[in-house]
């Protein structure tokens, strides 16, 4: 049992720690800016597309983008993925369920981008490009120095990629 003496010292503690957790809360997205986007939750997704690679956020690219893919993952950029065909349809709802189009989403990945195209790749989005072909932030030498295998190896710089998180500059 705690003593009288003690629970007047703890109840004032408790009064002013409590708005300072609202404040704290409230105040994180000015600090915290960025992309956050929902990491894969689909276990089957997780296991089958990080075989290779990290495995992407769905939210990274449009419904149709991942609907391409999934329908040729045969030829999945010279590599072979194909699955069987109950396994491939769940992955291509679960992407395309997620995806940077999906309803309500008013994402940054879709900026500039014509309704008419279908981008094979994230590394192919105007958003990304515009984010990264300055400063040299992929070029070849960068890639190496950072240990990325190609410019969508997004995880070699940003730690957190697969968590779908990534640093405002
Ligand atoms: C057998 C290995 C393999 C598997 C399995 C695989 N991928 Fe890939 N993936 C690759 C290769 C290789 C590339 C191209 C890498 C390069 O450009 O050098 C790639 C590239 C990608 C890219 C483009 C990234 C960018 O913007 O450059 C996406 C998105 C992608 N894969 C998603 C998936 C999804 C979704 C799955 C699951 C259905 C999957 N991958 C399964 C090998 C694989
Ligand atoms: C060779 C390193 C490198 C690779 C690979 C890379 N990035 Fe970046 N990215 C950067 C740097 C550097 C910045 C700017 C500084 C920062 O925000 O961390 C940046 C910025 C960003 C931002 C912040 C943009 C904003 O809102 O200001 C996002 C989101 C992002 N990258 C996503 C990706 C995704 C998705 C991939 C993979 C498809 C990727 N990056 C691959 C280096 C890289």
């Amino acid at each position: 049992m705690m003593s009288d003496k003690w629970m007047w010292i703890l109840r004032p503690l408790v009064l002013v720690g409590a708005p300072a957790v609202v404040l704290v809360t409230l105040a994180s997205p000015l600090v915290a800016d960025g992309l956050r986007l929902d990491p894969v939750r689909d276990p089957v997704v997780k296991a089958e597309c990080g075989a290779c690679h990290l495995v992407y956020p769905a939210g990274l690219l449009p419904a149709r983008s991942w609907r391409a893919m999934t329908a040729n993952l045969s030829n999945h950029f010279g590599d072979n993925a194909a699955l069987d065909q109950a396994t491939t349809d769940r992955i291509a709802a679960y992407l395309a369920a997620n995806a940077a189009d999906a309803a309500g989403r008013n994402s940054k990945m879709m900026r500039k981008l014509s309704p008419e195209v279908t981008p094979a790749r994230i590394t192919e989005l105007p958003w990304w490009t515009r984010k990264h072909e300055r400063k040299d932030r992929v070029a070849p030498a960068t890639l190496a120095r950072k240990g990325a295998k190609f410019r969508g190896d997004c995880k070699a710089c940003h730690e957190d990629a697969e968590q779908g998180w990534f640093d405002e500059e």
